[in-house]
């Protein structure tokens, strides 16, 4: 408890999945939280449910939409007006664009690299001034296990993702200096609405989603709240030497060559 006391976090797409338990986790250490997200109704319906889950919780939905620059730097202000300056920053929102290289279309690519990558981008430079002015900030990008490995037919969204890394990783390097920490966390499967659209998405929903629960050594997928711990640990103080790195959180699943 109170990990992160005295701290103000910006979670991005926090209203539901990954982002929502962040938000979560980060509040019951503490934090004062902004759930920046495009669909507004479920951030403010997460943010209440919060609210109500603990006593005193600083808590805020703000819509945004992290392929807007401008947008993103709205939600920063309106964090910094409502809590203060803002000392982490998750960027969560992401979205799955899964196509054949050669007959996806331009908008399927453009959709995800503006989402998947240009939102992290964007993020970045919303709070790295404050951050690096201030001398203290930290950054956690949510990457995947897609960000070193690849499905065939999955393209472009592990293209974006390595793109993630590698950005966690020059931001890292380029404020290091200045006492603001980079980092990434690469989840395998976690089960969140956009698995089970996955899942949907197959011929057979309930064969793939057998499939997918074999694939990991630990014969389950991952949930939420595992991927939010380790997002509670790289934004305290307690990872103060960790910068530029990326944790997995796969049940092993990427160190398995094969059964
Ligand atoms: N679920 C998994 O198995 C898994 C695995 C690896 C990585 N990830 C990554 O974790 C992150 C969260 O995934 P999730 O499973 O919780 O997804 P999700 O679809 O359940 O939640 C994503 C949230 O982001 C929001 N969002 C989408 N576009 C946005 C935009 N332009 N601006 C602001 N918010 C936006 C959505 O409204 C939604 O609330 C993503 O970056 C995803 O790529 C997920």
């Amino acid at each position: 408890m109170n990990r992160l006391a005295g701290k103000v976090a910006l979670v991005t797409g926090a209203g539901r999945g990954i982002g929502a338990a962040i938000a979560r986790a980060f509040v019951a250490e503490g934090a004062a939280v902004v759930l920046a997200e495009l669909d507004l109704d479920t951030a403010q319906a997460t943010a209440k449910d919060i609210a109500a889950a603990y006593a005193n919780a600083r808590v805020l939905a703000v819509k945004t939409d992290v392929t807007q620059s401008a947008s993103v730097q709205s939600a920063v202000s309106e964090a910094e007006r409502t809590f203060g300056p803002v000392d982490v920053l998750v960027n969560n929102a992401g979205i799955n664009v899964f196509a054949d290289p050669l007959t996806m279309t331009d908008d399927d690519w453009r959709r995800c690299f503006a989402v998947d990558l240009d939102g992290v981008w964007n993020g970045c430079r919303a709070v790295l001034p404050g951050m690096v002015e201030r001398r203290a900030g930290s950054i956690v990008n949510i990457a995947s296990t897609h960000a070193f490995q690849i499905i065939p037919g999955c393209f472009p969204y592990p293209v974006a993702k390595h793109g993630v890394i590698g950005l966690t990783r020059a931001l890292g390097i380029e404020y290091a200096p200045k006492n603001v920490r980079v980092n990434a966390i690469a989840p395998g499967y976690i089960e969140t609405q956009l698995t089970h659209d996955w899942w949907n998405a197959q011929p057979d929903p309930d064969a793939a989603r057998r499939a997918t629960l074999e694939l990991p050594p630990m014969k389950r997928i991952g949930k939420p709240e595992e991927v939010a711990m380790t997002a509670v640990f790289l934004a305290s103080d307690e990872a103060p030497f960790i910068n530029a790195s990326c944790i997995t959180i796969d049940g092993g699943r990427t160190a398995l060559h094969h059964e």
